[in-house]
């Protein structure tokens, strides 16, 4: 008996010694690296840190040189190997992309986005970037892309912002550009229109879901597998609210499907060869490797996963955009300038339409959206898994057991790649010496991805991206409505955490 009370009483001290010998280490060298604790890992920090994770991991990629190793708990299943260093981009996603698919971690993270671009591989992920090209790159493509926006922005968008202007009542500018996203890409991709945008902001439920799906899908990273696997099944957290957000997104997309591809059968829908529906009917029937399920389910993913690369990501990037404006008063100057030299509009004249051609001579206002897009990638990591061993440029070992965390808001705020002036907001820093726009490597600018994944939409978020800017900074000012605390949420897309609340004055 005594030696059972001596053998642990030894035990709990040397633990005891332990913790402190590891708490002491961490203080004295003044690191901001987790401390390896037994049985639970790195995992503590993880989670004391949480609410303010892209800043925590970025702090400790600084001080480790760009890449760390990430220890979680024994059994878990969750050591990562956390690396923003544009020579590991460059390897991961260009060099030996044939090394690192999305794979099957991915692809249970991702569940609710099936069988859909995002989440597959090999022939079938060709078969849907090939399809998804061959539309976005039609003749027609753009001017349908541009009449649909300038459609939305003088019908339903600018009478909003012109109300509160006249009430002078403050508004959320993150709900009206998620719904004007929403809208618009619904419509572009489906020819139907939501209006969620609307001057009485309807609870349009499979617009909020798209919120409560990209937060749950970063705990999903973070947290160990059996973990979230026991919330889903229990039905409790954020878990539940994937569940409900699956369910809205079914519940929109098949009836919506449906009727399309009915109105796509009687011939009603003018230029069918000219669709999406049409496009990924015609690739779903085409496919014999294996099976996609049903035809309406493949569709249902396939949208989805459009919708989510088109909702978020531009309203987003335009919502911080407005943010840093306000803090840079001379940078909004300077677009406003730009937009009434290169549009040849007078101050009080209202801007109301410019064509591709002119939305091109907006190069300063193009430096600022990619700046906006450096410190706040719309997507905040990527998650990579190696088909075999490999040794990173970086000198560290992966083997198909390492799970590959790249933060793309890291890359963005190191000095080490940005230079000393990195954490200010400089347009210029995107405009070549000629007066043009600079291109940056994307493995050191990854907002749109790197390598052979990288985004498809480029070209359709920047027209986006410059109608809605370009539309509120010549006919309106946005002013911040002061005492708030502006911070990213802690989700795999950057949003504003709490919204951000303006008053909008109307200039012409
Ligand atoms: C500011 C706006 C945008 C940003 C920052 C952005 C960024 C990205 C990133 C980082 C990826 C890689 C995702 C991954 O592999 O997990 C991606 C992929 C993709 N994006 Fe975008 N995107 C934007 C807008 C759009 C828009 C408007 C569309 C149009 C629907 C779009 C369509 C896609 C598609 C289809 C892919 C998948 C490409 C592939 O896997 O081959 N994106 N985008």
């Amino acid at each position: 008996m005594d030696f059972l009370k001596y053998s642990l009483l030894i035990l709990i001290i040397l633990c005891f010694t332990y913790f402190i010998t590891c708490y002491l280490r961490n203080r004295w060298t003044k690191t901001s690296a987790p401390t390896y604790w037994p049985f639970v890992g790195m995992l503590p920090a993880i989670i004391l840190n949480f609410h303010r994770i892209h800043d925590y991991i970025t702090k400790v990629l600084i001080e480790t040189g760009g890449t760390f190793e990430f220890k979680g708990p024994i059994f878990a299943y969750m050591d990562m190997l956390i690396t923003c260093d544009p020579a590991n981009i460059h390897h991961i996603f260009s060099k030996n992309f044939s090394n690192y698919p999305k794979g099957p971690e991915f692809r249970k993270i991702f569940d609710i986005l099936g069988n859909g671009i995002f989440n597959v591989d090999s022939e079938l992920w060709e078969l849907h970037r090939k399809t998804t090209m061959s539309i976005m790159s039609h003749a027609k493509f753009q001017t349908l892309l541009e009449r649909n926006m300038w459609n939305i922005i003088e019908k339903r968008f600018r009478p909003i912002l012109d109300a509160f202007a006249e009430q002078g009542n403050s508004l959320d500018l993150q709900d009206i550009l998620q719904r004007l996203s929403f809208d618009s890409i619904t419509k572009l991709l489906l020819d139907h229109d939501p209006r969620s945008l609307s001057i009485d902001f309807p609870h349009v439920p499979c617009e909020k879901a798209f919120t409560d799906a990209i937060d749950a899908l970063l705990f999903r990273h973070i947290i160990p597998e059996s973990c979230w696997k026991l919330q889903k099944w229990l039905q409790i957290g954020k878990e539940k609210k994937l569940t409900q957000a699956w369910e809205a997104f079914d519940e929109f997309l098949y009836p919506c499907i449906s009727q399309k591809q009915e109105e796509l059968m009687k011939k009603t829908i003018k230029d069918e060869e000219f669709t999406f529906l049409a496009a990924y009917i015609k690739m779903y029937n085409s496919w014999n490797k294996g099976d996609l399920g049903t035809l309406q389910n493949f569709l249902r993913d396939t949208f989805l996963n459009l919708m989510l690369a088109g909702r978020d990501s531009t309203s987003s990037a335009i919502t911080w955009f407005f943010w840093f404006l306000a803090k840079n008063p001379l940078v909004e100057t300077k677009i406003r300038e730009e937009i009434q030299q290169q549009l040849h509009l007078k101050k009080e004249e209202n801007l109301k339409f410019f064509n591709n051609e002119e939305m091109l001579k907006l190069v300063y206002l193009h430096g600022a959206l990619c700046e906006t897009l450096r410190f706040f990638p719309s997507l905040s990591l990527e998650h990579k898994v190696p088909l075999a061993h490999d040794i990173l440029p970086s000198g560290h070992h992966v083997t198909p057991k390492t799970r590959l965390i790249i933060p793309f808001y890291s890359t963005g705020r190191m000095e080490t790649i940005w230079g000393k002036d990195y954490l200010e907001f400089k347009p210029e820093r995107w405009i070549s010496e000629r007066g043009g726009i600079k291109h940056e490597p994307s493995f050191k600018f990854p907002a749109f991805n790197a390598g052979p994944r990288t985004c498809i939409g480029k070209n359709m978020a920047f027209t986006h991206l410059k109608i809605v800017a370009a539309t509120i900074i010549h006919n309106y000012h946005i002013q911040l409505v002061e005492a708030q605390n502006i911070s990213p949420t802690t989700s795999i897309i950057m949003l504003v955490k709490h919204g951000l609340k303006v008053r909008v004055v109307k200039r012409v």
